[in-house]
């Protein structure tokens, strides 16, 4: 088992990795000096482990339709029912849309009651729990109502994996493919308990040095910005991860352009990608044009359009890319060749 502090202060917690640690959660809640838990849990009871106090269970569906401000209300009044109070703890249970759900009714509850995550996909077990971002969708964008609330532990219990099945799998290594680019040593081969451990070492050290993504924060973002013109342009039908391993090769393919890289290092980012089973080319069908307007949007873009990027100095952010050179990478981008870029 590995443990990863994030040191944040009075908000200071550990994110436990390894087979097993949902264990852990009894003593969380001991230590947390909680009477009552409000476990909102999107997967089946028994995964749940014991609290060691009283408890609500509430179920929840991961998915983008369910992370919705009345979804939010409705916890709020499970947990008032209840009679949960502010020394109390909310326990989530599920992949990132569960975790980002429950943790915003924990920051708004009371005006805010500890909140412990339980992930159960790579992708939410790598990023989305840690680092305290937590949101709701409006039908305007994704992410648009939400609030900076630290959990006060993380347990990534390995265990959930297994039962993954090979897409959910491959969603999260496209977060874990982008580390290599962010500052992370070489994860390829390595076991993935290793994979999560050292992709959550990097985004604590991050977090601690940017918790409310002011600047370095971004650098999470690698691939994102194609990343997230890509999910909307297909209708989520390309997952987060996946869409994010495309926006990787991209971002090395417009450093290159730009100069920042040289083509080895260019090379490398499709090398990263392909080697985790991710698609490295853009989906058939859809409109560069569509991606370029999508990609102005990004909440990174105060002026023209932002991307990480790496360079001499590492990966940073870059602004006011000339629109004409975007264009031109996405151009040549390799296409799938049948509509389905994305493989089930
Ligand atoms: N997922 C990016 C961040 O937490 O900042």
């Amino acid at each position: 088992m590995a443990t990863v502090p994030v040191r944040l202060g009075d908000r200071s917690y550990d994110v436990l990795v390894g087979p097993g640690v949902r264990a852990s959660l009894a003593g969380v809640v001991r230590r947390l000096g909680a009477q009552r838990a409000a476990v909102v849990s999107a997967r089946p009871a028994e995964w749940v482990p014991d609290t060691g106090v009283e408890t609500l269970l509430l179920p929840a569906r991961d998915g983008e339709q369910d992370k919705t401000l009345s979804t939010v209300e409705a916890l709020c009044g499970e947990f008032a029912r209840f009679g949960l109070t502010r020394s109390d703890v909310v326990v989530s249970c599920g992949g990132g849309t569960t975790t980002d759900v429950v943790g915003l009714a924990a920051a708004l509850y009371h005006r805010g009651v500890a909140v412990v995550h339980l992930p159960t996909t790579l992708l939410a077990q790598v990023d989305a729990s840690v680092g305290g971002k937590t949101a709701v969708n409006l039908p305007a964008g994704k992410n648009l109502v939400g609030a900076f609330w630290q959990p006060s532990a993380v347990l990534c219990d390995t265990d959930y994996l297994s039962t993954l099945p090979d897409r959910e799998l491959r969603n999260g290594l496209g977060e874990i493919a982008r580390c290599h680019f962010i500052g992370a040593p070489d994860l390829r081969g390595l076991p993935t308990a290793e994979q999560i451990a050292a992709g959550v070492t990097l985004k604590a050290r991050i977090v601690e040095q940017d918790e409310r993504d002011a600047g370095l924060r971004h650098l999470l973002n690698y691939g994102h910005t194609l990343g997230h013109a890509l999910e909307v342009a297909t209708g989520f039908a390309l997952r987060h991860g996946e869409a994010v391993a495309i926006g990787t090769v991209f971002a090395g393919r417009l450093a290159g352009e730009l100069g920042r890289i040289d083509q080895a290092r260019v090379d490398e980012h499709l090398a990263v990608v392909g080697h985790y089973g991710l698609a490295t080319a853009l989906p058939a069908d859809v409109e560069p044009e569509v991606l370029l307007r999508q990609m102005r949007r990004d909440k990174k873009a105060i002026t023209g359009l932002s991307f990480v990027l790496d360079g001499p100095a590492g990966a940073e952010l870059v602004s006011d890319v000339p629109p004409e050179v975007v264009a031109r990478v996405l151009d040549r981008m390799p296409r799938e060749r049948a509509a389905g870029a994305v493989r089930t």
